[in-house]
């Protein structure tokens, strides 16, 4: 192995002039100031398993995105030369540069991929078009990230790359027999051809009833019950705060799903999730303003809703607080409708308008769930009252508790920020009813 040989631990350390990637801290908002030239970028290279390779025509471009990512980079000037110096027998970090934002280059890469199952790529592009995105994800490119995004993204899908890579089988050697090739002992097994996971639709028709809360909750508590992927859609398309309330800074939207057309397959759906590291759970955020609510359609969204269901075990749906084409077309293709309400005279009126709805829509009764929250508040009206007026039991009721607005503004589910609260208790006695307690599971295996 040559010293400048991607894999060894002897690869040439980069100098040039500052980069014109920028920067942020890390779990901050994404900003635009440049990384100034003075301040020390911890390498990317010491937090991650594999090698850390940058390919860039332009020798500018590529000092600069090889000093933002600090030392143990190794710089490449085409794909072909990264090819040329591969072993296969480690894993490869590759980071495409701007120049490299073309369909001929992504190919290339998609081709050296195929040959070597051990290299991930990740394109930083100057103008991120949903047509590249595809190409470049059909391609075989794990992510793609607008060069002006940060450079915190770009290490974030570095070690989200990297982590997948160490499963990745590795590359056949020519003349050595396929069956030979060693499989990682925890490879998944291949699942079945077909899964049907359950959909569950959080819905309230009063804003600010705690459906979001609820929602995530769910999904977190149903993730942990899953071996499957657990998905939340953030379906409040005009002000949708999924991703806010669990902290995450998304690059993909359910936007980015429209545009992909006839095009959407489960492969490049799951592409677009940004994953909850704590929880593992994944989500597709809503639009990320107002403005593009109305791309997204009734239909654009079933189509969603039944690709996530193909991978994963749950899919979780937050909605907006009114009624529309778009939710009555989620309520459709749902399992299961959780309704939440609270002790007050208008969420008990909208709720009973929205059963007679729901049964007008020939919606089957026992698909709904009534969650009343806040349940314990001192208001002069008592669950049992409510329970007699909607003619409808409440099955779950979460009280009320400062540890839940404590929770969303850091950025974290009630469920694991104060899991010994009454809130908590009763959201995971809610995931009951949809997936066995893990315990209680352990205990049947027995
Ligand atoms: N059980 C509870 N105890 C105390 N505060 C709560 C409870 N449930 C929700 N909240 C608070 O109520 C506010 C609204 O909650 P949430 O965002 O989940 O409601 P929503 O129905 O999704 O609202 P929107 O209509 O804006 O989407 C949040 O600030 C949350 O902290
Ligand atoms: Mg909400």
């Amino acid at each position: 192995m040559t010293p400048d040989q991607v894999g060894g631990h002897h690869l040439q350390s980069p100098v040039g002039p500052s980069s014109a990637l920028t920067a942020h801290d890390a779990g901050a908002p994404v900003s635009s100031e440049p990384i100034a030239p003075t301040v020390a970028v911890p390498p990317v290279r010491s937090t991650i398993g594999a090698s850390l390779a940058v390919v860039e025509p332009d020798p500018e471009l590529r000092d600069q995105l090889c000093v933002s990512l600090g030392e143990g980079v190794a710089p490449f000037g085409s794909v072909e030369e990264l090819a040329s110096r591969l072993t296969g027998a480690v894993p490869v970090v590759a980071v495409l540069g701007p120049s490299c934002s073309d369909d001929v280059v992504v190919d290339q890469a998609g081709a050296v991929v195929d040959r070597f199952p051990m290299l991930g790529c990740i394109l930083v592009t100057e103008q991120l078009t949903t047509a590249l995105l595809q190409h470049a994800l059909r391609a075989g490119v794990r992510d793609v990230l607008a060069v002006n995004g940060g450079l915190q993204p770009l290490v974030e899908a570095i070690q989200r790359v990297s982590a997948t890579l160490e499963h990745a089988p590795v590359a056949v050697a020519p003349g050595v027999p396929v069956d030979d090739v060693p499989t990682p002992p925890d490879a998944p097994a291949p699942g079945p051809e077909f899964h049907c996971g359950q959909v569950v639709t959080v819905f309230s028709p009063k804003g600010g009833s705690g459906t979001t809360v609820v929602a995530t909750s769910l999904a977190v508590e149903l993730a942990r019950r899953s071996s499957r992927p657990v998905c939340i859609v953030d379906a409040d398309l005009q002000f949708g705060d999924v991703s806010v309330g669990l902290k995450l800074a998304p690059h993909h939207t359910i936007v980015d799903a429209v545009a992909a057309g006839e095009g959407l397959d489960a492969a490049l759906l799951e592409s677009l999730l940004v994953t909850h590291e704590p929880t593992g759970v994944r989500v597709l955020p809503a639009p990320l303003e107002p403005a593009y609510a109305d791309q997204v359609g009734a239909a654009d969204l079933t189509r969603i809703v039944e690709t996530l269901r193909t991978f994963c075990d749950f899919v979780v749906v937050d909605t907006p607080s009114y009624l529309n084409d778009v939710v009555l077309s989620v309520f459709d293709v749902s399992d299961s409708i959780a309704l939440v309400g609270g002790l007050d005279i208008p969420s008990i009126k909208n709720l009973k308008v929205t059963l007679q709805t729901l049964r007008l829509l020939g919606i089957p009764e026992d698909k709904l769930v009534m969650v009343l929250n806040r349940s314990d508040s001192k208001v002069k009206l008592d669950v049992a009252e409510v329970e007699r007026a909607l003619q409808f039991k409440a099955e779950v009721q979460v009280p009320s508790d400062v540890c839940v607005p404590q929770s969303v503004n850091r950025g974290e589910p009630v469920v694991t920020h104060a899991p010994r609260s009454g809130v908590a208790k009763a959201l995971v006695a809610m995931a009951d009813r949809y997936a066995a307690p893990v315990e209680s599971r352990h205990k049947r295996r027995k």
